[in-house]
């Protein structure tokens, strides 16, 4: 299947695709964790990348786009994948269409999680992530590490995202409904939309999501 998912900052896109991509025997490409990557490696495309994250603006579409492009023709993703932040405004919507119209693919379904934003602000603020790799997220109350500041997956130290910071969530928010929402209504006129309630546990949130993908198959 090829899925794209879309939700506010700390709906909890990450923490679902991890299990939804297991599910499905697909690959969870996520542009934000493909960007923190690049920025602890230190690359050039990471530096192009931190400014704008740490403000909590989008990271330019031509740095973006190539480099979702180049995640998605690698081998594992040919048969199927689960976007996660890409795409994140009408043009880069504009430009996955053409991606796969050009391998005469189509998406599947965009799974659009809804959280109202206080239980956003509440989840943002309490998120942990791993140094190592930063698909490994936990929560200080709702999904806690065994050991305190340590990654239960790979032992790396935990922290707290630079731009989950009060003053950028905010700003996220703001580009979140400005710049991404209207994707909704972009796919909606294909179709493609299923939304699902993003409350409740973990594992509650992934069974809705597992069923309303089915439903739509
Ligand atoms: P990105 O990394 O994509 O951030 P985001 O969209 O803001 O989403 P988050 O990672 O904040 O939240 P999430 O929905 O994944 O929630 P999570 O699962 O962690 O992007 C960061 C930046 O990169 C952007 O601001 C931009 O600058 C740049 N960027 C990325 N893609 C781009 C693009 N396409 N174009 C341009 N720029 C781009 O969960 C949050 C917390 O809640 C966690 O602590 C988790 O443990 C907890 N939690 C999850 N589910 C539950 C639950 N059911 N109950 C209780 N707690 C829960
Ligand atoms: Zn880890």
């Amino acid at each position: 299947m090829r899925i794209v998912l879309v939700g506010p900052p700390g709906a909890g896109k990450g923490t679902q695709a991890a299990f939804l991509a297991k599910n499905l025997s697909i690959p969870h490409i996520s542009t934000g964790d493909l960007f923190r990557a690049n920025i602890s490696q230190g690359t050039e495309l990471g530096k192009q990348a931190k400014a704008y994250m740490d403000a909590g603006n989008l990271v330019p579409d031509e740095v973006t786009i190539g480099m979702a492009k180049d995640r998605m023709a690698k081998p594992d993703a040919e048969n199927g994948f689960l976007l996660d932040g890409f795409p994140r405004n009408v043009s880069q919507a504009e430009a996955l269409d053409v991606a796969l119209k050009a391998d005469d693919v189509k998406l599947d379904a965009v799974l659009d999680l809804e959280v109202p934003e206080d239980e956003v602000v509440k989840r943002i603020a309490g998120r942990r992530i791993c140094r190592k790799d930063s698909s490994h997220v936990f929560h200080v109350t709702y999904s806690q590490p065994k050991r305190d500041g340590v990654c239960d997956v790979c032992g790396g130290e935990l922290y707290q995202r630079e731009d989950d910071s009060e003053d950028t969530v905010r700003k996220r928010l703001e580009v979140y409904h400005t710049q991404t929402e209207p994707i909704i209504d972009y796919y909606r006129t294909q179709g493609l939309v299923v939304t699902i309630s993003a409350l409740g546990k973990v594992d509650e949130v992934t069974k809705r999501a597992m069923e309303a993908l089915k439903g739509d198959k």
